[in-house]
């Protein structure tokens, strides 16, 4: 039994080295204290009953030392330790992006090109992948030793989390989260894979619709069309080309339209409304799956394409293979906004067309 995971990710040294530090420090501490204690119970006891032990003067030098000293240590660990959150907590602009659905008691894996997993993971080696999660019910975290991530998975609103896996191999993936009765059940697995055997894996299998052409129908169905329709005069702001823009609300503000705030506009739409729209949106809460609202906003990252983070794979991997039948044109539905770019992987070939 290891001591400790493989390092598989592109941070798991840096984590191990800082804890590694962490756990240096606190034993050279816990000795020299330790040591200190014994050493002068023995040299300072008192020797015979009648003994008074000297009168002691605080020394400013010795108070300043042992100030400074630790001051340093704390400070050295600030740095250390907020650099690297920073590096953990900012995914890389070319991150491929995935979709995690917790709930009681399994992990819901949806790929931009449709392929769906069940917790199961499959990730290429050497490609950032981004993580957009929800959850369905209770919190539950995301949870991958080997790759020296953690991110709890809230209902209500989405977290994220990001990771470059180094080592082909397969890996563990738990729920950290005490989620109910079968929670030591919400276990799984992530595949890290060569970019050849990625390739291979996403041209197997079924890969279903993609989740942007998904969210298409879910946008007819739902008759979000009515009202954020490309007609003159339409009712709400038209939603092509708004991802990842600066949107302008009522109140003078202005916001980044990204997941969150499109997952707001969706469950709670009177909370920041765009700037000459009156308030008439009805609330979808409850009545659109965790599912629905990621594969939502799919469809509204496609009408985007030059925003969509993570559409265009590194060129490292090589020429971008599209799962059979992922580019065709099953998602899009008669009389509605076509999405521009139902295949995120492919945003650079259409990016030009839809900027305004
Ligand atoms: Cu989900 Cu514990």
């Amino acid at each position: 039994m290891p001591f400790f995971p493989p390092e598989a990710s592109s941070f798991a040294g840096n984590v191990d080295a800082l804890y590694g530090f962490l756990i240096a420090l606190t034993a050279f501490f816990s000795l020299l204290i330790g040591t200190l204690v014994v050493v002068f119970a023995i040299k300072y006891r008192r020797r015979t009953a009648d003994e008074v032990s000297e009168h002691v003067k605080e020394t400013r030098a010795l108070e300043i030392i042992w100030t400074v000293i630790p001051l340093g240590i704390v400070m050295v660990i600030f740095v250390w330790g907020a650099g690297l959150y920073f590096r953990i907590t900012r995914p890389p602009a070319d991150a491929i992006d995935v979709y995690v659905t917790g709930k009681q008691w399994m992990w819901k894996i949806q790929h931009a090109d449709g392929h769906r997993e069940m917790n199961e993971l499959h990730v290429p080696v050497g490609q950032a992948v981004r993580l957009t999660m929800a959850s369905e019910d209770v919190i539950h975290s995301f949870y991958v030793p080997a790759f020296r991530v953690k991110r709890d998975v809230v209902p209500g609103r989405f977290s994220t989390m990001w990771f470059e896996a180094t080592r082909p191999g397969k890996y563990h993936l738990f729920c950290a989260e005490y989620c109910g009765t079968r929670h030591s059940n919400m276990i799984g697995w992530i595949y890290a894979l060569t970019p050849s055997d990625y390739q291979a894996w996403l041209a197997g299998g079924t890969p279903g619709e993609t989740l942007a052409s998904a969210g298409a129908k879910l946008f007819v169905q739902q008759a979000c069309n009515t009202c954020h329709g490309e007609q003159k005069g339409a009712r709400g702001p038209s939603l092509t080309g708004i991802f990842g823009r600066q949107v302008h609300l009522q109140n003078g503000q202005t916001i980044i339209a990204d997941e969150s705030y499109i997952r707001e506009s969706i469950t709670n739409p009177q909370a920041k409304l765009v700037a000459g729209y009156p308030p008439i949106m009805p609330t979808f809460q409850g009545l659109i799956s965790e599912e629905g609202l990621l594969q939502l906003i799919a469809y509204v990252k496609s009408l985007s394409p030059n925003a969509s983070e993570g559409g265009a794979p590194a060129p490292a991997a090589g020429p971008s293979v599209a799962a059979p039948g992922a580019a065709g044109p099953g998602g899009t539905i008669p009389g509605t906004p076509v999405p521009r770019n139902a295949q995120p992987r492919k945003a650079s070939d259409t990016g030009k067309e839809s900027q305004p």
